[in-house]
């Protein structure tokens, strides 16, 4: 028996490797300063079950007796379906690692890797499964696994739907089992690819939370079980389909890589590690880090592509101060609507007679950067390249296929289709100065098929990843967008590859305001696409102050999607200051932490962002106020003995509704008050209109 320490700032993994028998993970909690004692996992035996004990092993299989749901569900034509493992630590450092483990006399192999990394806290597992054998290794299901202490009973995982998207949905894990499967073929609006635990109600800063988040971007399932014996786990994988993983002799299959952290001050230090990681270690931001306010055409315009109106809207969105023009849906062959043209990723000459390049020439001499819309993974029957190539569609033949969006799936698991699409793409990105591609995916898959009607989701997402891949190895000054309807494809695993997430195709400040704040608990806030619409929103009617919709996009990676060509002049000025804010506040917003605040209001939706000592307080009214006056918020994260300056950066227009005076500070300008003041007494409160909103910003004073 050998044990295996890891430790990170705030946290220490110990693992154990028994003679025989797969390792099993026996600690994972606040940082350790002693190797406990082995003695205190030698739990008592209960009467009436197996003479031995039955560990949960990092690789459960059906041989254990523990009878939880195996990692691996397998078998060789029917037999080798309960493999027993011998494993050897192959590597063993500061902050890795990794086991080799082998069943049915070598036969199997599966290598197994966990990186405990030494700032963040987050742990990432790494798992492939190799066939060693003479015959054809039947993969049904790869799991990875990880143990949980069974206090945790309390879930919160997130679904949602398009317009809709980031809904967390509250679970009891009862004894069984919670599943969450994902079929679409994409990461999905319905079942994010991640959840959190607790062992209680869930409070932003209070509480012992585990957070998980699988890095894949099609099927995938998460499972949560907790057994009488004691035994409580979490799995994820990506979700195969029936005979979708057959490994020939010396073939493998790679796991997708799961991520997890845990936190014993409530959700927030999930956000806060979750956070850092993305920055320090998936993000890879071409040589200039500052996210630049977008303009993007797909709101203001739609299909009404002209150079004129193309070329108002970029004079309009320099003067306002965007930084990058994202020409969207409308601009390729045959594509005057949504039923045509994907596929033919050419310029159409009936619109734009001489190319790009008149826009091109425009954005230059705007000072924009130029970003380009692209679905590159679909195809609508109606194109010259269903035409050429009917058979290159993900199907099964002689079986009816639904379309969504007019449109079908190319089989990306095909080494010519993934050629056409790179040469199409690459040829754009050549002949015009394209710094930004925003990469939509907008339909679910169905009947998953290759050519020989064979399962193929995960190879797809695999041949997807290679092609995004081959792009950025090309062009690796140019970001993607992973858009998909938005928030469809939004993981870890497309964000090795691309550098923003389109949230939601809803703008609508009141909906974005919730969003956004559950998105936090996963990704920092210069990957989350946020623009400013129109005052009517596009998909709920809904109506909001100018300052309302600019206060809330603020938070992300900003742009306007809005026809700001016919704005007066005051709407104008508004657009002007809220962008100048936002490039003032960059730094603290795309660098700085997010967390959630309580304010003690359930109807309220509040925030702060902090980075060196300077903050962002964001409190948003959702519904009518719950009391008449509210209790003072209280801050987080200042400094006790620091003095700041406080200003509202936004703040509600009409205030006469709910108040006859606002809080006596209010009429201070450039007030100052202690962090201590801030987070003990807490600060006073305007009241709240619904659907109003207040931000603050608090600079520390130098004397
Ligand atoms: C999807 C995207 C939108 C827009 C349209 C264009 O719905 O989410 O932002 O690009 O496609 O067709």
């Amino acid at each position: 028996m050998t044990l295996y320490a890891l430790h990170s700032r705030n946290a220490s993994v110990v693992i154990e490797q028994p003679q025989a028998g797969a390792p099993v993970l026996r600690y994972w909690g606040a940082r350790l300063s002693v190797t406990p004692d082995q003695r205190l996992w030698q739990r008592a035996l209960a009467q009436s079950g197996l003479d031995e004990r039955s560990e949960l092993s990092i690789a459960p299989t059906l041989a254990d007796g523990t009878f939880m749901e195996p990692a691996l569900r397998c078998h060789v034509d029917g037999r080798h379906w309960a493999p027993q493992w011998h494993s050897q630590c192959e590597t063993a450092d500061a902050q890795q690692l990794a086991f080799k483990l082998h069943a049915v006399n070598g036969q199997i192999q599966l290598n197994w890797q966990l990186t405990l990394d030494a700032d963040t806290d987050v742990l990432s597992i790494a798992a492939s499964l190799t066939n060693l054998g003479p015959e054809p290794l039947l993969l049904d299901q790869w799991l990875t696994t990880l143990p949980l202490p069974v206090t945790m009973t309390e879930v919160m995982s997130f679904s949602g739907r398009w317009v809709h998207e980031f809904q967390p949905q509250r679970d009891r894990l009862p004894l069984g089992s919670l599943e969450y499967t994902n079929l679409r073929g994409r990461t999905s609006h319905d079942h994010f690819p991640g959840l959190l635990v607790s062992d209680r109600d869930f409070q932003p800063d209070d509480g012992s939370v585990y957070g998980f988040h699988l890095g894949w971007s099609g099927n995938h399932r998460q499972r949560l079980e907790r057994s009488q014996l004691g035994h409580s786990q979490y799995q994820a994988g990506a979700h195969l389909l029936p005979g979708e993983v057959r490994l020939r002799a010396g073939e493998q299959f790679e796991a997708p890589t799961l991520y997890a952290c845990r936190s014993e001050a409530g959700y927030n230090g999930i956000a806060e590690r979750f956070q850092s990681f993305v920055r320090q270690h998936l993000l890879n931001l071409p040589d200039n880090p500052v996210r630049p306010v977008h303009i993007n055409t797909w709101e203001a315009l739609y299909f009404d592509h002209n150079q004129d109106g193309l070329d108002q809207l970029a004079a309009a969105g320099a003067r306002v101060g965007a930084e990058r023009y994202v020409l969207d849906d409308g601009w390729f062959l045959g594509r005057r609507d949504d039923s045509a043209g994907l596929g033919d990723w050419v310029v159409d000459p009936d619109v734009y007679p001489e190319q790009l390049h008149p826009l091109a020439a425009t954005l230059k001499q705007q000072g924009l950067e130029f970003g380009l819309w692209v679905e590159p993974e679909m195809i609508n029957p109606r194109s010259r390249l269903f035409e050429q190539h009917p058979d290159w569609v993900l199907d099964i033949s002689g079986q009816h296929q639904p379309l969504a969006r007019h449109q079908r799936v190319l089989d990306l698991t095909r080494p010519e289709v993934r050629d056409y699409l790179f040469d199409h793409l690459h040829a754009l990105l050549d002949e015009y100065p394209i710094r930004y591609l925003k990469w939509d995916m907008n339909r679910d898959h169905v009947q998953a098929a290759d050519a020989e009607g064979r399962a193929a989701g995960y190879r797809q997402t695999l041949g997807l990843y290679t092609l995004l891949n081959r792009l950025r190895t090309q062009h690796p000054k140019v970001e993607i967008e992973s858009c998909a309807s938005g928030g469809a494809r939004m993981d870890f695993g497309i964000l090795r590859y691309t550098q923003r997430f389109w949230l939601s195709d809803c703008n609508d400040a009141h909906e974005r305001q919730i969003m956004q704040q559950w998105a936090a608990l996963f990704f920092p806030a210069e990957v989350i696409g946020s623009h400013i619409g129109p005052p009517e929103s596009h998909t709920t009617s809904r109506v909001h102050q100018d300052d309302v919709r600019i206060g809330t996009a603020f938070f992300g990676h900003l742009g306007i999607e809005w026809d700001i060509r016919t704005l007066d002049e005051a709407a104008f000025a508004r657009m002007a200051r809220g962008i100048a804010l936002h490039k003032e506040w960059r730094p603290v917003l795309h660098q700085g932490i997010r967390h959630a605040l309580d304010s003690g209001d359930d109807a309220q939706l509040a925030f702060a962002v902090s980075h060196n000592n300077r903050q962002l307080v964001s409190i948003f009214q959702q519904r009518m106020p719950t009391l008449a006056v509210g209790a003072n918020l209280k801050f987080k994260r200042l400094v006790a003995g620091q003095t700041y300056r406080l200003k509202p950066l936004f703040e509600p227009e009409k205030t006469g509704h709910l108040m006859k005076q606002k809080p006596t500070w209010m009429s201070v300008e450039n007030i100052e008050f202690s962090g201590a003041e801030l987070m003990q007494v807490g600060l006073p409160l305007p009241v709240l209109d619904p659907d109003t909103l207040l931000v603050l910003a608090l600079e520390p004073v130098h004397r």
